[in-house]
């Protein structure tokens, strides 16, 4: 999970250590959410965080303002010159095509020579714009510092003039109906909603496997409804995307487990992987046929699985890794 804050906000900035030990990403954010009063505050908070404090394996990334607002060169400048080497990925919000990616690519590598460093930093680009998601391929394509793509659903919804006023998730309006029953047409009709965002998720993450870019599932505003924000985010994680975002602490949990395969899921692809040592050929497991298309499922599974016990004793233990 990629875990919001507002640097600009002293209480929140208190909690970073803490927090720090218990997500995979922090994000200090400077656009959306944070007041146009508080541009420079959040900032300078970020800068003064980010330099006294060790946030161990954790990443740091920062959402800078848009290449459009005039906060976007402060933000890029300071941040890069001043505290470059913590930072791991930028991300660039309200992306329209590969020419925003260009242009903070050569940036990025002006800032980073003036600077001295040596690593690269990565771009992550914010889908959530109309016409940043008619040029998804070129977006992540641009360069090779892109890391990976989140689905904006906020600014996304505003941008296409849709009509909800929710921060991702479904609605009870889009849904589908079966048809009434000949011997009993008044009766009720089932009906079943249908997921507003399948498209742009489903380009996103095709987008992101053709060019080796992580797809991400935005945010999820209703921090209230914690039972919709972990389908809206399994969903995600079945269609191919790798994390979500935190906007609250109480999500950091649902992020966690969702994005985490189920322990027999992954029981199951080491079986099938042991049982065709070299990948090809078929097998038959408990009445299911396997081949080499299973087995790199199967290996997909698996890859995901030892990478989060690499990380976490406690998956290690579940998935017996
Ligand atoms: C996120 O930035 C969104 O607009 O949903
Ligand atoms: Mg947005």
């Amino acid at each position: 999970m990629i875990h919001f804050f507002d640097p600009s906000n002293p209480k929140m900035a208190s909690k970073i250590p803490d927090i720090a030990t218990k997500v995979d990403v922090l994000l200090g954010n400077l656009e959306d959410a944070v007041p146009t009063d508080r541009k420079a505050q959040a900032r300078e908070g970020l800068i003064d965080i980010v330099s006294t404090h060790d946030l161990g394996a954790t990443q740091l990334w920062t959402r800078v303002n848009s290449l459009d607002s005039p906060w976007f060169l402060d933000d890029i400048t300071r941040l890069v010159g001043e505290v470059g080497n913590r930072l791991d990925v930028i991300m660039i919000p309200k992306v329209e095509g590969p020419w925003d990616i260009h242009f903070v690519d050569q940036l990025l590598a002006q800032l980073e020579a003036r600077a001295g460093l040596e690593r690269p930093i990565l771009v992550h680009a914010i889908l959530e714009t109309a016409l940043g998601v008619a040029n998804v391929e070129e977006i992540v394509m641009a360069s090779p510092r892109m890391q990976g793509l989140s689905l904006g659903p906020a600014d996304l919804a505003a941008s296409r003039r849709m009509k909800t006023t929710r921060v991702g998730g479904g609605h009870p309006g889009y849904l589908v109906r079966s048809d009434p029953d000949p011997a009993e047409p008044d009766a009720q009709r089932p009906t079943s909603q249908q997921d507003l965002w399948h498209y742009t998720l489903a380009r996103m993450v095709d987008a992101c496997a053709a060019s080796g870019a992580r797809p991400y599932y935005g945010p999820f505003g209703a921090i209230d409804d914690p039972i919709a924000c972990e389908d809206q985010f399994r969903n995600a994680f079945l269609l191919g995307c790798v994390g979500a975002w935190s906007l609250h602490p109480s999500q950091i949990e649902i992020a966690k487990r969702v994005f985490s395969p189920e322990p027999d899921e992954v029981a199951w692809a080491k079986r099938v992987v042991e049982s065709m040592p070299d990948g090809s050929g078929t097998a038959m497991i408990d009445g299911k046929m396997q081949d080499d298309a299973t087995f790199k499922q199967c290996q997909v599974m698996l890859e995901t699985a030892r990478q989060i016990a690499a990380r976490d004793p406690e998956y290690a233990a579940l998935y017996a890794l």
